[in-house]
């Protein structure tokens, strides 16, 4: 007889571990960012916003290769359900997110990538090539297809459920961030506009 047991062994602690890294990342950036953005802490700390941003790209990549490590340390300790297992389309879905994650890092640089604009380090325009013609956020579903593939290669019930907790999480980050950037990027033309009328007046 089917009970959860076989397909989800909630008594393990790696998967709260996992449920907790999921959920830290996300909102330990956007807490840094935003302080930085009001008050400047770590380019003051590191003698400039692009040392600052490099050192918060540090500790964000850090954190998302522990945060994975921890995703396949909680999926060995599940149980395989068969049903769920499939490897092609998980491999296929980890290939897709992983091009997507990669090709918006080339697109957006290292500072680009890890929340530049909140340290004053703006773009000239928005990148509007690939694959933020495919997507206005690749770096974030991307990562949510990776960990959907890891899941269905694996069969792991408990992989699909946390990357449900990831969907989720970016979800929520998106509708507090964008704004947000946008409101950076507006500020900016404002300046520029005004700047140019200062000019030809
Ligand atoms: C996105 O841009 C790339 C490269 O410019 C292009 O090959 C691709 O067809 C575009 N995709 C969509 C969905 O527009």
């Amino acid at each position: 007889m089917a009970t959860l047991s076989n397909f989800l062994d909630l008594s393990q602690q790696s998967l709260q571990w996992s449920a907790l890294a999921i959920a830290f990342n996300p909102i330990f950036w956007n807490i840094v960012a935003r302080a930085e953005y009001r008050g400047h802490y770590l380019t003051r700390i590191f003698g400039g916003p692009y040392y600052g941003c490099y050192f918060l790209a540090f500790v964000i990549f850090s954190l998302g290769i522990l945060r994975d490590h921890v995703y396949q340390l909680a999926l060995a300790d599940q149980p395989y359900y068969a049903p769920i297992h499939q490897p092609l389309l998980g491999g296929f879905l980890f290939a897709v997110g992983s091009v997507l994650v990669l090709s918006s890092m080339w697109a957006l640089g290292l500072t680009g990538t890890y929340l530049g604009d909140y340290f004053g380090i703006l773009m000239d325009s928005p990148v509007t090539g690939f694959p933020f013609n495919v997507t206005g956020s690749p770096m974030y579903w991307g990562s949510t297809l990776n960990f959907l593939g890891v899941a269905l290669y694996k069969g792991k019930v408990a992989g699909v459920i946390l990357t449900a907790e990831v969907f989720i999480l970016y979800f929520f980050a998106l509708r507090w961030e964008d704004p947000f950037t946008a409101e950076i990027y507006a500020k900016r033309e404002r300046e520029r506009a005004k700047s140019k009328g200062g000019k030809s007046s």
